[in-house]
């Protein structure tokens, strides 16, 4: 397979030669100079290329301006220990990115468009991935609609784009999370297991009520009966009760995250007991008085692991957590470490970031 073609050559050579990479970063705050985009028109996905950053260009009336016809991936790929650079489970983001598109009514990318896309950005950004433990170069595939209509029906032009970040942990410190009792994230048959932009726009309002209250985001309930856990707005979520790992079991308004499954493997191979079921959240409050539930996690692949010092209500009550990073940093020691390269990866997660033709393959199997 070809490597990826380059648009305006001699602008994307010239930005990447004055690039430089800005301290600190901060997570998703420093995007780089250079994107990959493709189009999708008469029915077939078009050679994409890389560009200069910038602007798309859209149409006002476009499908994914009015209608959020919109999905996308968050991926990670390192440099810290390797010698080139890895990504974590490529074919799991590809796999979702492609459940997402269907349910949006898009056409996903060929597996050999977005090997193409992911292996070529990553390799001409090879020397801007940040290489401290828990830094990376995030990538955010993204697949839009594109035609104008004012009628509610999709879209035939799509565009696929994918923008990357050099980046820290999308959280420096513990973070405090507040019981959305208002809202819901997701019912039943709609999005929620589906990583599109709509989920995400809902959740902003009880995200800046959260920040008022004094907590950083909400935790999300079951949209019937406001009595179960789902997850955090752009995090799963998982608790240390009675020395074992819980999680909430997908439902199906639940997004599978990628790094939760592979914590859920991890902790099961550290000896840890490890229990997806439905979580009562005042159950969960009753064990945190009690005792019984010492420690609460937010996991993702911006998140990582980022530990919950706080739990409380709208009203600005809290509970505190024992402790804050215990098992959980034991997890996440040994997720970083596979992915950064330290540890050996015995359960082949890792996979070439710029070897367009090995990442193919992976994606295909
Ligand atoms: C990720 O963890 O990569 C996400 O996409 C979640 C959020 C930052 C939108």
């Amino acid at each position: 397979m070809e490597t990826a073609t380059i648009a305006n050559h001699r602008n994307v050579t010239a930005l990447l030669e004055q690039y430089a990479l800005p301290s600190p970063l901060g997570f998703g705050q420093e995007l780089a100079p250079i994107m990959y985009r493709a189009n999708y028109t008469n029915g077939s996905w078009q050679g994409g290329h890389l560009c200069p950053f910038g602007e798309i260009g859209i149409n006002p009336a476009a499908t994914c301006v009015q209608f959020g016809q919109q999905c996308f991936e968050g991926m990670k790929a390192y440099a810290i220990e390797q010698s080139r650079p890895e990504l974590f489970r490529p074919e799991a983001n590809f796999a979702r990115l492609t459940r997402s598109a269907h349910r949006l009514c898009m056409p996903p990318p060929t597996a050999s468009l977005f090997a193409e896309a992911i292996s070529g950005l990553t390799s001409a950004l090879e020397n801007f991935i940040p290489n401290d433990s828990g830094q990376s170069l995030y990538l955010r595939p993204t697949l839009i609609g594109l035609d104008p209509t004012f009628a509610v029906k999709s879209s035939r032009t799509f565009a696929f784009i994918l923008i990357a970040s050099p980046s820290d942990a999308y959280y420096s410190d513990p973070i405090k999370i507040m019981v959305e009792r208002q809202h819901s994230r997701a019912a039943a048959g709609g999005t929620g297991s589906e990583k599109v932009g709509g989920n995400y726009a809902g959740s902003l309002q009880s995200t800046s009520r959260s920040i008022a209250s004094g907590f950083d985001q909400p935790l999300w309930l079951d949209a019937s009966t406001h009595e179960y856990i789902e997850e955090l707005s752009g995090m799963n979520f998982m608790a240390v009760v009675n020395g074992e790992l819980h999680t909430p079991a997908l439902t199906g308004t639940i997004l599978p995250g990628i790094t939760r499954a592979s914590i859920i493997e991890l902790a099961g191979c550290l000896g840890m007991g490890v229990v997806e079921r439905s979580m009562p959240i005042a159950e969960l409050l009753a064990d945190i008085d009690k005792g019984n539930c010492t420690e609460l996690f937010a996991t993702g692949t911006a998140a990582i692991i980022s530990p919950i010092s706080e739990i409380g209500e709208a009203d600005g009550s809290t509970r505190k957590l024992l402790d804050v990073g215990n098992m959980s940093a034991t997890i996440k020691s040994a997720l970083l470490n596979i992915q950064e390269g330290r540890a050996k990866d015995a359960f082949g997660w890792m996979a070439s970031a710029t070897d367009s033709r090995k990442l193919l393959d992976r994606l295909e199997k």
